[in-house]
């Protein structure tokens, strides 16, 4: 018999509490959930993926080795450095001499994906980029992952630039003199 007075004092004292807990139930504000660094680069590799296969790999390659006249993704300078330089080559497209891993390709040209990319799916297609391959060794977490925000305020602000641009326009600095706002 001990055992069950044990289990009903337990019951009560937890049904006692919860009804202590529902009377303000109105006042609690439980926080918002906020996804971790890691939980956001997940769901945006698994979108970001999908993306790839649609729009890019036919060319880079599905391991983003590139190949002929295509440069390479993975290892890339321009993968792994400033991600709105990233969001405008994909954005606007490139032609023209670019060197990439130390090799000058200059034979062929790549269209601009603005129509297919909104900020998320652009958010999405460069943190699978920057994770992806021997880029996702060389950055963190943190740096890896674009944001929609980021996304959002890159395309906005690229808006008027009108593409392809030619390689070198990338390799300076001369891009961001391109972008709304910082032209003199
Ligand atoms: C039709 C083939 C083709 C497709 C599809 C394509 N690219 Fe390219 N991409 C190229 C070529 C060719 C170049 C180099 C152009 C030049 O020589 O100036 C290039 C250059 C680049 C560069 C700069 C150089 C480098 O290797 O880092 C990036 C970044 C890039 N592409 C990303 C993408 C992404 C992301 C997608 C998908 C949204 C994509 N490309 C789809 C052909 C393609």
């Amino acid at each position: 018999m001990g055992i069950f007075r044990v289990f009903f004092i337990l019951i009560s004292a937890f049904f006692g509490l919860w009804s202590i807990g529902c009377g303000d139930r109105s006042e609690v504000e439980l926080p918002a959930y906020v996804p971790s660094v890691d939980e956001q680069l997940v769901t945006a590799r698994n979108k970001g993926v999908v993306i790839y296969t649609e729009l890019c790999s036919g060319c880079h390659g599905n391991k983003g080795t590139g190949g002929g006249t295509v440069p390479p993704l993975d290892g890339s300078e321009f993968v792994q450095g400033d991600p709105q330089r990233l969001a405008l080559i994909v954005h606007k497209g490139v032609f023209g001499p670019i060197h990439v891993k130390g090799k000058r390709y200059f034979l062929d040209q790549m269209p601009g994906w603005e129509e297919s990319l909104s900020a998320g799916r652009t958010a999405a297609l460069l943190s699978y980029l920057r994770s992806s391959w021997s880029n996702g060794e060389a950055l963190s977490t943190e740096d890896a992952l674009v944001t929609r925000d980021e996304a959002g305020e890159w395309i906005e602000a690229a808006i008027d630039v009108e593409g392809p641009l030619r390689g070198d326009v990338y390799e300076g600095e001369e891009w961001r003199g391109l972008i709304n706002g910082e032209q003199e």
